[in-house]
């Protein structure tokens, strides 16, 4: 596949090493110096490309998308941060008869744990004696925080169990690629579950797994329909 890759950090650079190992070309890389505002997203760069990889900053991604949506280009982005404009961004595929898979963890292990987590939830309902709270972590340059996965952990678990607070700790330090922990704290005891991400390539492959799925369909999709279609 030809594909353009938005953003030229750790994650877009991750992405463009499994790329190119899977046989795919990198028709362009756009930096973030090229592309204030989505500018460097022009038909000419994006000519021939069959899917984009969006892997930069909250503050950007929002103009990325409009702009590789509107060039007619199948986008995937990892980015997190920006998702109180999901309802804008939706609005803009629907319009444009576009397509787009977000998602804040491509990891396959994250999504099944979220799924574990919520049984766990449901399983801990009408046990007040447990104190539960999810902590998560990653390294110190990430922007945003609590993580999207730790928002969507505790949703998940708060619609499992709606009479229990799961407030979340963040914890920005050090290289670590990502954790996230939900626990069941009682006074004898404690249930703990948790995710831990030992390398970006995790997030990588899962977003080029998506970028491989995606063109061909039309809509806002995330990385669950994908990995688990309809039955859910
Ligand atoms: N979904 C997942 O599985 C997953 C996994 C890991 C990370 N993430 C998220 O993915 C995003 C990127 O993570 P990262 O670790 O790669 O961060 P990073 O290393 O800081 O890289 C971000 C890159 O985005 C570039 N950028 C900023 N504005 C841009 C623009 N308008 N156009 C093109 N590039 C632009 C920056 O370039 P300049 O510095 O030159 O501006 C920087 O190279 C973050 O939101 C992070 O939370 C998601």
């Amino acid at each position: 596949m030809r594909i353009v890759i938005v953003g030229d950090g750790k994650m877009g650079r991750a992405v463009v090493s499994l790329a190119e190992a899977r046989g795919h070309t990198i028709q362009a890389i756009i930096r973030g110096a090229e592309n204030d505002g989505g500018r460097a997203l022009t038909a000419e760069r994006l000519k021939g490309v069959e899917v984009a990889v969006e892997f930069t900053q909250p503050g950007a991604a929002v103009a990325n998308l409009e702009r590789l949506i509107d060039a007619g280009v199948p986008v995937v982005t990892g980015t997190t941060g920006w998702w109180d404009q999901l309802p804008r961004i939706t609005a803009h595929v629907e319009r444009q008869g576009g397509a787009l898979l977000h998602a804040a963890n491509f990891s396959l292990g994250v999504h099944l744990f979220l799924r574990a987590a919520q049984d766990l939830a449901r399983r801990f309902a009408g046990h007040p004696e447990f104190d539960a709270f999810i902590l998560e972590e990653h390294h110190a340059a990430k922007l945003d925080a609590p993580s999207g996965t730790a928002r969507e952990l505790q949703g998940r678990a708060s619609s499992a169990d709606p009479a229990r607070t799961f407030a979340i700790t963040s914890l920005r330090a050090g290289a670590t690629p990502g954790t996230h922990l939900v626990a069941y704290d009682g006074p004898y005891e404690r249930v703990t579950l948790a995710h831990v991400a030992r390398s970006r390539e995790g997030f990588a492959a899962g977003a080029l797994a998506a970028a491989e799925w995606l063109p061909g369909h039309r809509g806002v999709y995330t990385v669950e329909d994908m990995l688990f279609g309809e039955s859910g």
